[in-house]
């Protein structure tokens, strides 16, 4: 049924609700089609991230040709990084709308993991939606992957929304609260294109968080003085605004840092629900989470299927071109909280690449949210690798958030709130609240002679030095002097 060339949409998104059988029985008959001399390899399209029986098992046989649109599997990285393999890196909400343009070829088949399949002969959605109700519509036939270990009682969770359209024919979405529901529970498909079912029993296999650490706990420290200061001047709420977490570490350990925060009645609208946002629901101070998947450590998922009857009214999964729409974002005024690879002194953000051509994960959702946030803000350690590279730069060597889309940046030695600032504010408000005390005199050194010798005052930079650091941790291992 999948034919060397095909390409195949995946379910999946961020390590939960990715099929877990028909990938690893691709894997093997890639193998042992190429030990008969016949090269066989895939095109995959997904929601976003899976798990090592998806991403994992087809680019250890070297078997995807082409990826989109998001990943954070560490042997697909390397076959990426090599150039072994294609990768486009998308805006998760501009998937599905994209795919029904059509420039991105035809679809062949879409492999979906479902819960069930009701009496009617709707398909009862995973622990995470992505781009599922798109590829179901846009495939010619479907493979359904019924999972037994998720939990049944994520019947009634979803809010499949029908509504979507491409211009000329766009409507508003009608979507007022991070609580409304939109569309419908389940997901539907053709029946005359389902070619095969497939039962699994299988754990989504999600990579569990390290412990928020000191610089985590300082982070969330900055950011919940900051949201208590911007409530007392009366520019928030007390319940804050629908808040949006990304994914990672450090911002899975804000979420905990608002559990024992002041703030009560919150809501999120975002992209995934991490560990820290479940613990966040248990407590009572997030009344609702509205999201497209669930992205648990092993213990947290296992937790979550015991406890779904609690759970099930306070989330909401919905597709990833609705959970991350720029209009909604944009509307509702969320507060975005998203990791950052590295920022410059002018507040560009890198959230992609190791020293400007390595990809890390990929832009994921962060440009749909930063780009349309009330405030967007930016979270990360001020160095990386033991401090022998700072988080930052003189410039960044690879620009995903530009400096317009981004309003605060935190790092454990303190908080820049960039709001209103002309470049050379941002840079002094930057050095001096976020960099690592190794790094702050080098930065002020740099920025001192960038405002002497360069050309233009406006954004003062010296092109054959701003890379300079970069230079040297490529060279030496380490980008101090
Ligand atoms: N240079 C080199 N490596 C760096 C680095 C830098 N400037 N900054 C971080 N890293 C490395 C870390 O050392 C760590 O490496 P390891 O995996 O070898 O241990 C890794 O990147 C992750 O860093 P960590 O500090 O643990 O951060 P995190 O888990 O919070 O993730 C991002 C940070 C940026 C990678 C992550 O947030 C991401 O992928 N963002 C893009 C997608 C996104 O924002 N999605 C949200 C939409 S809802």
């Amino acid at each position: 049924m999948i034919g060397s060339g095909a390409t195949v949409g995946m379910s999946g998104f961020t390590g939960s609700g990715y099929p877990k059988a028909v990938p690893q029985a691709l894997a093997r008959r890639i193998e042992a089609e190429r030990a008969a001399g016949n090269p066989f390899r895939l095109r995959v399209w997904t929601g976003a991230s899976t798990g090592p029986e998806l991403d994992g098992a087809l680019a250890r046989v070297d078997g995807i040709e082409f990826r989109l649109p998001y990943n954070s599997d560490p042997i697909a990285r390397e076959r990426i990084n090599n150039g072994e393999m294609e990768y486009l890196d998308m805006h998760l909400s501009q998937v599905a709308p994209m795919a029904w343009q059509g420039f991105l070829g035809p679809l062949d088949t879409a492999v979906i993991e479902i819960v069930g399949i009701t009496g009617e002969g709707d398909l009862i959605p995973s622990a995470s939606v992505g781009n599922n109700k798109t590829w179901l519509e846009r495939a010619e036939r479907v493979i359904l992957e019924v999972n037994r270990w998720q939990s049944a009682d994520l019947e009634g969770v979803h809010d499949i929304y029908y509504g979507t359209a491409l211009p000329p024919h766009r409507v508003p979405i009608p979507l007022i609260k991070p609580t409304d529901r939109i569309g419908q529970p389940y997901l539907r498909c053709d029946p005359d294109k389902i070619v095969a079912i497939v039962e699994t029993d299988a754990p989504d296999r999600n990579a569990p968080f390290s412990p928020p650490d000191e610089n985590a706990r300082a982070i969330a420290g900055h950011l919940m003085e900051f949201f208590g200061h911007e409530v007392k001047k009366g520019r928030l709420p007390a319940s804050l605004l629908p808040l949006q977490s990304g994914v990672g570490n450090v911002a899975n350990a804000v979420m905990e840092g608002l559990n024992e925060g002041p703030f009560e009645n919150l809501t999120a609208f975002t992209e995934v629900i991490q560990d820290g946002m479940l613990t966040l629901l248990e407590s009572g101070k997030l009344r609702v989470a509205s999201a497209t998947a669930m992205s648990l450590s092993p213990e947290a998922a296992a937790s979550l299927n015991d406890r779904m009857a609690f759970f099930r009214d306070k989330l909401i999964l919905r597709p990833q071109e609705i959970s991350n729409h720029p209009e909604l974002v944009r509307r509702l005024g969320c507060i975005t909280m998203n990791g950052l690879i590295e920022a410059d002194i002018y507040g560009n953000i890198n959230s992609t690449h190791i020293m400007g051509s390595r990809i890390y994960n990929g832009i994921g959702g962060s440009g749909d949210f930063a780009r349309n946030a009330y405030i967007s803000v930016f979270v990360s350690p001020s160095t990386a690798k033991g401090g022998k590279i700072s988080a930052i730069v003189p410039h960044v060597s690879h620009v995903d958030h530009i400096t317009q889309d981004v309003q605060v940046i935190v790092t454990e030695q303190g908080l820049a709130d960039l709001r209103g600032l002309s470049p050379k504010q941002r840079a002094r408000v930057v050095i001096e609240h976020c960099a690592h005390p190794d790094y702050r005199p080098l930065l002020k050194d740099y920025f001192e002679r960038a405002m002497r010798d360069s050309y233009g005052r406006q954004t003062p930079m010296l092109p054959g030095q701003a890379f300079a650091w970069h230079q040297r941790f490529l060279d030496t291992g380490d980008m101090r002097p």
